[in-house]
């Protein structure tokens, strides 16, 4: 029987979700649950490698379920879970970190980044970050992993792990590939012309799924702009750039090649264009945020939802473990 490609992807409950991680990844998965076998979870564990707080978790952790939902995740499509309700996945984690070398998990960039000019407090789970994030995509036997282009050194060790574990032990893991459909990774820009829009850092300058109406209008009324194409057909200024990348992300084709026409022939209205970009970027978010909202108060459904993806994604993860558990000669029965 020809069985549908497996996708899998999570995204971190460190912060508020923002329009980074809905254009960069929740439309993408949106698009997906409709042709393949999607496992979408919300990663707690990984959260603990950098954000350890007990008492924010819970409401962390199910406000990015809600947001899931909200955005359009359908857990009659795809399986929707949360990584700590699956052990078989800390189990698969900790096989793998027997094929994980100390070199290589020190060379990864996202790991270099995180403790640049730290000389404590650098976890285990911080260094080994890659290899749950291996076990993640490796218990489904997933070949396709939505995801942005920083996160392409973490599937590269997880392709090195399924290789590893393959040659060593037996077949039993399709290496993964990042997966975009438009074949670039999107990087969503922050309003202030700097880097791209994140969970935690730069509030001003990241539109959030739950942010008001009035806060979407002020960040963009704040939003860091020139002093305008003073001839026609300028380059236009990084701020000026990501602006009209927004625009191209949230508005009508007209309404970008408008304001285009404008900016070449230096008739452009800076203060028209971010009115036009907060109305479009709010009939985006506004019925996501009211969603959302409706679903963090209803607390059952979110934990009955909870529950039965993890029923879902752990009975494939369960038989995944027992082959690795047998090709490594943990059999004993
Ligand atoms: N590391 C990913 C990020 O920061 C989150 C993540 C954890 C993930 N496990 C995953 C993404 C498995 C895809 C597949 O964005």
């Amino acid at each position: 029987m020809q069985t549908r490609e497996i996708v899998v992807s999570g995204i971190r409950p460190t912060g508020f979700l923002h329009l980074g991680n809905y254009f960069g990844a929740i439309r993408q998965y949106l698009h997906m649950q409709q042709t393949y076998e999607c496992y979408f979870f919300v990663a707690d564990y990984h959260s603990l490698t950098t954000h350890q707080n007990p008492h924010e978790l819970r409401n962390h952790v199910y406000r990015v379920l809600a947001e899931y939902l909200a955005c359009g995740l359908d857990p009659e499509q795809a399986t929707i879970y949360v990584q700590s309700d699956m052990p078989e996945k800390a189990e698969l984690y900790l096989l793998l970190n027997m094929l994980a070398y100390k070199g290589e998990l020190e060379k990864v960039p996202t790991f270099k980044e995180k403790i640049r000019g730290k000389k404590e407090g650098i976890n285990a789970g911080l260094l080994t970050y890659p290899v749950l994030m291996a076990a993640d995509i490796l218990i489904h036997r997933a070949t396709k992993v939505p995801v942005g282009k920083d996160q392409e050194p973490h599937l590269e060790m997880a392709r090195n792990l399924a290789s590893r574990f393959n040659q060593k032990f037996g077949f039993l893991f399709p290496e993964p590939t990042a997966y975009s459909e438009t074949g670039t990774l999107l990087k969503v820009p922050s309003l202030d012309g700097k880097g791209k829009m994140s969970k935690s850092e730069n509030e001003m300058a990241t539109i959030y799924l739950a942010d008001s109406d009035d806060i979407i209008r002020k960040k963009l009324a704040r939003a860091k702009t020139d002093a305008g194409p003073q001839t026609p057909h300028s380059p236009k200024s990084p701020e000026i750039e990501n602006l009209f990348l927004l625009l191209k992300l949230v508005s009508a084709p007209e309404t970008l090649a408008y304001f285009e026409q404008a900016y070449d022939n230096c008739t452009i209205r800076y203060g028209e264009l971010k009115q036009q970009l907060a109305d479009d970027i709010i009939s985006l978010i506004a019925p996501i945020r009211e969603r959302a909202a409706a679903l963090q108060k209803d607390i059952h459904t979110l934990q009955k939802i909870r529950k039965q993806g993890a029923e879902k994604a752990c009975a494939s993860a369960r038989q995944t473990l027992l082959q690795a558990r047998a090709l490594m000669g943990i059999q004993y029965d």
